[in-house]
């Protein structure tokens, strides 16, 4: 990865990742990252609006193509249409067999950061090379049963890991609490290998698990169902976001 335009990937890690940065230069809050996979597809502009008007950092769209996963949900027209409306990072997070034929049309849709399965990458390598070139943040997302050290030789060059803590396909699910377990290991692996990536946790994330999982290291949480079954999603969006845990 020594070919890419370094100054220029950094801005855009700035740019996109940095964006709620506080006052104090070393701290960080979490990233909220609503999945709007449990929004209201019949008025999806109203709940786009809802996020865009919230205190979420970012917009989690979960691919599913009823392969990798047993769940199909949509295409790129739809990222395309929630791009137009969308005024914060859209966090694509592509559950599909050979995601290395769809990642230029995924940035070219609008994806600031793009996620690719372990499982479903046979040359994990040239695909994260490949996220780089687009300009885009490169992700790499594992299942529950995937061990953390698969990504020991990649993980210098990801810019965030993305730790399931359901079985990808459906929202809504019952939180797998190996996770915790998970982030302390990947934190040990991310400081082994100087690495600055981010951990994210997708899956059963909730009002009352947030802390522990932001205490335990995670940056980035994923919330679908905790925030559109919440009476006033906003609210949810907002106790979310002020989880309280050790900063990085
Ligand atoms: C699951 C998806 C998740 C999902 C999370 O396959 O990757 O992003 O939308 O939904 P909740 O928060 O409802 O578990
Ligand atoms: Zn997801």
């Amino acid at each position: 990865m020594d070919n890419q335009p370094k100054a220029e990937i950094q801005l855009t890690i700035s740019q996109i990742y940095f964006a709620n940065l506080h006052l104090r230069p070393n701290t960080m809050s979490v990233i909220i990252a609503p999945s709007i996979l449990s929004a209201d597809f019949s008025y999806l502009q109203k709940d786009i609006k809802m996020i865009n008007e919230s205190k979420a950092d970012w917009f989690h769209v979960d691919i599913m193509d009823g392969v990798f996963v047993p769940n199909i949900s949509f295409g790129l027209p739809v990222v395309s249409a929630i791009k137009r409306h969308a005024s914060k990072p859209l966090d694509v997070h592509l559950m599909i067999v050979e995601p290395e034929k769809y990642l230029s049309a995924f940035a070219d849709a609008g994806a600031a950061i793009i996620t690719v399965h372990y499982e479903a990458c046979t040359h994990l390598h040239r695909t994260i090379q490949n996220l780089r070139q687009l300009g885009v943040l490169a992700g790499v997302a594992i299942n529950p049963h995937t061990p953390i050290n698969v990504l020991s030789e990649v993980i210098a060059n990801i810019d965030v890991v993305c730790l399931m803590s359901v079985n990808p396909g459906f929202g809504g699910q019952r939180f797998i609490k190996n996770t915790y377990s998970k982030i302390s290991e990947l934190k040990h692996l991310i400081a082994l290998k100087n690495s600055g990536a981010k951990i994210e946790i997708d899956g059963g994330v909730d009002l009352k698990n947030a802390a522990e999982l932001v205490q335990a290291g995670a940056d980035i949480l994923v919330a679908g169902n905790t925030v559109f079954s919440a009476a006033n999603p906003q609210e949810a969006i907002a106790t979310l976001k002020n989880t309280h845990g050790q900063l990085v």
